[in-house]
């Protein structure tokens, strides 16, 4: 039987001179190792091309949208792995507009469609959470409150990659020890509630600077010894 893969026309940059042969092959051949089936855990991917997650600021209020079922949906062939965009895990944890949530009984049903559509097509998809820490500024802050962090530095004002905004950055809290815990439970309730929205597994985000990366810091975690990723 003819796999999805196999009928995937996907572009390719050929030289002038190469156009005519190339057009009587079929442009995907099964000898290529990214298009051969893995074996993730418990999950057989038909090929290695995994959608990475991608925040699209399109989840108004916090709360995913019904567009995202198309979104997802056409990023998805049977056997395909797919990271969502990454979702809040709390209403301290965004520093974004219209970024998903997926700490409220609201956001869960919402995500649900959505995860259902790229089961429809045969798609493995994966929920990333995460807490922005001090990458934040009250703005975004229930109360405007200071946003929480491992330390009471700010970060250092540092032009976007078009060269001339500046992202705005409140100084930040510095979490007590014995709040600890409570961050950590929200990421244990934002994964719980991510199984329960019907995703295939959960990824946490642990990089790009965010609450997860500020803890692992030496340079930005003022909590040693007690930190996020110790517990
Ligand atoms: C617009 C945009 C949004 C992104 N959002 C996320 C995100 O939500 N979570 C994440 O871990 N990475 C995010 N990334 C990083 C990408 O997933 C990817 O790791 C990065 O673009 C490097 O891959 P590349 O070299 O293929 O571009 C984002 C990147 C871009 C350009």
């Amino acid at each position: 039987m003819e796999s999805e893969i196999s009928k995937m026309q996907l572009p390719v940059v050929v030289e002038d001179d190469d156009r005519h042969e190339l057009a009587k092959k079929p442009i995907i051949t099964a000898d290529q190792p990214l298009l051969t089936p893995y074996k993730m855990g418990n999950f057989n991917l038909s090929h290695r091309v995994v959608l990475a997650p991608l925040t699209r600021e399109r989840s108004f209020d916090n709360i995913p949208q019904p567009h995202a079922i198309l979104y997802y949906s056409q990023r998805t062939c049977k056997g395909t792995l797919l990271i969502s965009e990454a979702a809040g895990i709390s209403n301290t944890s965004l520093g974004y507009p219209n970024v998903p949530g997926i700490w409220t009984k609201e956001q869960v049903e919402a995500w649900r469609p959505i995860v259902d559509a790229v089961h429809a097509k045969g798609g493995i998809f994966f929920c990333q959470i995460w807490h922005m820490g001090r990458s934040s500024n009250t703005d975004f802050q229930p109360n405007g409150e200071a946003p929480i962090s491992s330390t009471d530095k700010p970060i250092s004002p540092e032009l976007y990659s078009d060269a001339i905004d500046l992202p705005k950055f409140t100084p930040p809290r510095r979490l007590r020890t014995d709040e600890i815990p409570l961050i950590v439970n929200d990421f244990r309730i934002a994964a719980r509630n991510a199984i329960e929205a019907g995703f295939d597994g959960v990824e946490i985000h642990g990089a790009h600077g965010y609450l997860i990366e500020q803890f692992l810091k030496d340079q930005v975690n003022c909590n040693a010894p007690t930190s996020l990723t110790k517990l």
